[in-house]
């Protein structure tokens, strides 16, 4: 059941659980969620619409959807002593750092979605969270340049009100671009759920233990920052920008091969993905319609393609199954969109909230689900007696 966790007598543990919500096959490069292709849902549907089928198990009506998103409304706005909480961070912090901060200290302030007994209680604490993380996502932005809160404005959808608290200020009217709306609402969705990566299983094992769920959410805020995981799309940003011209590919590709080399190419490989990771498709899709809308360009773009087609020619990649992930694009558009490198995180949080609340939902919720406590393979010494300091 969901959250068990399977032992053989070896004692060589397979952490395992089962779950419902998304399924991978990572050699045929398929993503669906609750069966629904990703490539059909990031075309057809909404992050709102994707947020309640991946809770609530099937696709909402209209009424369920309108009341779903209304819900979500209701949760918006921070507590203003939150909204002090910022001053306590130097205001070069790193978004990621605050929001691991801001969304563990929540845990200090709801003790009416903490009864994770109560399912209505667990929906609640879920709730508040999809609908808090865009407000304390651009609340981290404006800290870091200085510029005022912006209040949430629930007559926009979802992604526009997250838009405006990010790039609107009180002096000027915001007009949000339905481009670019839909763009980063589509790379929302590109983000929600990934099955049991890292940060998801963070989640799981944190609340295996009937955590408070806002600290739980923040265990997974921490894991998704490495560079291994989530912090791969700023990563991966610099690193094409460091290249800087497709003369220069060679170079990189000499030295993500060379394994005295600790260098990899950010945005390529997975633990999963032995094909192309399908988000990544979607991914690099949507900046070229972005582009051509928004009548932009950006020679990063052109370096990131002349990057995949070079490597994907190249035996070391091709004998090692190493694609382009979700990660490798994102920047690209992200920061065509005026995101800084260090917000692409944050929106990879923001997106993932929802796949992070509804797996631990999944969990909480089976009457059979147990404590995770992996087990491990002992490599120290055999028992031995112990020697005092003065004889050794
Ligand atoms: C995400 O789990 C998820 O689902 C995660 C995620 C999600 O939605 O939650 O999909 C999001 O985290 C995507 C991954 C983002 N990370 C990066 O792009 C960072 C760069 N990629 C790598 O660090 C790496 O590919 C990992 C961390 C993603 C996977 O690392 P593994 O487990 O070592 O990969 P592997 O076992 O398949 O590697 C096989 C070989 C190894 O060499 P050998 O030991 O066989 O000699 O390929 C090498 C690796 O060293 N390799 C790379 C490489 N990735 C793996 N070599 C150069 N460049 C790379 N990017």
């Amino acid at each position: 059941q969901s959250g068990m966790f399977t032992y053989d007598p070896g004692f060589t543990s397979t952490a395992s659980c089962e779950s419902g919500l998304t399924y991978i096959d990572g050699d045929q490069g398929v993503l669906l969620h609750r069966g629904y292709p990703i490539g059909q849902l990031a075309e057809q549907s909404s992050f709102m619409e994707v947020a309640y089928l991946l809770l609530n198990h099937e696709l909402p009506s209209k009424d369920e959807l309108d009341t779903f998103i209304y819900t979500i409304s209701r949760h918006t706005m921070l507590h203003e002593q939150l909204a002090q909480f910022y001053r306590g961070f130097r205001r070069d912090a790193h978004p990621m750092a605050v929001m691991c901060g801001v969304v563990g200290a929540l845990s200090a302030f709801y003790h009416d979605s903490t009864d994770i007994a109560d399912p209505h209680q667990r929906m609640v604490a879920s709730h508040r969270l999809i609908a808090k993380m865009p407000t304390i996502a651009a609340m981290a932005h404006k800290y870091s340049i200085g510029q005022p809160f912006l209040y949430p404005d629930n007559s926009l959808s979802y992604t526009g009100n997250f838009l405006r608290m990010t790039f609107g200020v009180p002096a000027e009217p915001y007009v949000v671009n339905p481009v670019v709306e839909k763009a980063l609402d589509r790379i929302f969705i590109l983000h929600a759920d990934h099955e049991q990566n890292a940060s998801t299983s963070t989640v799981r094992l944190a609340g295996s233990s009937g955590a408070n769920p806002f600290a739980c959410i923040a265990a997974g805020i921490a894991c998704l920052w490495g560079p291994a995981h989530g912090g791969a799309n700023e990563a991966a940003l610099n690193m094409l920008r460091e290249i800087g011209t497709p003369e220069k590919i060679p170079e990189y590709i000499a030295r993500a091969k060379d394994k005295n080399d600790p260098f990899r190419l950010m945005g390529f490989g997975h633990r999963v993905y032995k094909n192309y990771d399908p988000r990544a498709t979607v991914m690099q899709q949507t900046v070229r319609e972005v582009f051509e809308s928004l009548n932009v360009s950006d020679p990063v773009f052109e370096t990131a393609l002349r990057l995949e087609e070079i490597a994907l020619k190249d035996d070391y990649f091709v004998e090692k199954k190493l694609f382009p992930n979700v990660d490798f694009y994102s920047g690209v558009i992200l920061s065509a969109i005026g995101f800084p490198t260090t917000m692409f995180t944050a929106l990879f949080a923001l997106a993932r909230t929802v796949g992070w609340v509804a797996q631990w939902n999944e969990m909480i919720s089976d009457p059979e689900q147990k404590i995770g406590r992996p087990r491990q393979l002992y490599t120290g010494p055999t028992q031995r007696d112990y020697v005092p300091v003065d004889r050794r």
